[in-house]
């Protein structure tokens, strides 16, 4: 059955080494970082390769023994509607001792909005407002994950920072579903 996610196994790094970490003024905040200085030539060639000759790189910092909200990556418009520009995400988590990702199903329907962990408004859930459907407890290997339901990320590491570089599609006609299918190729066995 398809879940919310798809371990990848791929023979190359997606992030440079040595990079700079971007300076963040708050936990779960995230940064939008240039793709050239930050990913490998190898990842930009398996993206382009793959059908994304542009990717969005957006960066973020899980702080120690913390979780960030439960969210939607989308927007919520002025005119009330939530905008989802792309269903998916390629994450590379590092730095963190133990994490898990979280998706969920809303018990309702909700879309009054909130200003997430992130600074975004999109629309946000209480725990007791959603169930889990899929979790995983996060490894090195990078991993495809669905974004346009809503899920969290809890960072168990009391110590270290969560560091996660996801890479995004800056425009893609792969739903959802259509991307787990074409990524299976890469998945993990
Ligand atoms: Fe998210």
């Amino acid at each position: 059955m398809m879940k919310n996610y798809l371990e990848l196994d791929l023979p190359f790094n997606f992030v440079q080494d040595n990079i700079a970490l971007p300076n963040f003024d708050g936990a779960w905040k995230f940064h939008i970082v240039d793709p050239q200085q930050y990913l490998t030539n190898a990842a930009l060639e398996f993206f382009a390769a793959n059908g994304v000759p542009q990717v969005s790189c957006q960066f973020f910092r899980g702080d120690a023994g913390q979780s960030s909200s439960i969210h939607v990556d989308g927007r919520i418009l002025n005119d009330g509607n939530l905008y989802v520009r792309r269903e998916w995400a390629i994450n590379i988590v590092w730095g963190s001792n133990s994490s898990e990702m979280f998706w969920y199903k809303p018990k309702h329907q909700d879309l009054s909005g909130a200003v997430g962990s992130t600074g975004v408004v999109h629309p946000v859930y209480e725990k007791e407002d959603v169930d889990i459907v899929d979790q995983l407890k996060i490894s090195n290997q990078p991993v495809l994950c669905h974004i346009a339901i809503p899920h969290s990320v809890t960072n168990y590491d009391t110590v270290n920072y969560r560091w996660c570089m996801s890479i995004r599609a800056m425009d893609t006609d792969l739903s959802w579903p259509k991307a787990y299918k074409f990524f299976e190729q890469y998945a993990s066995k």
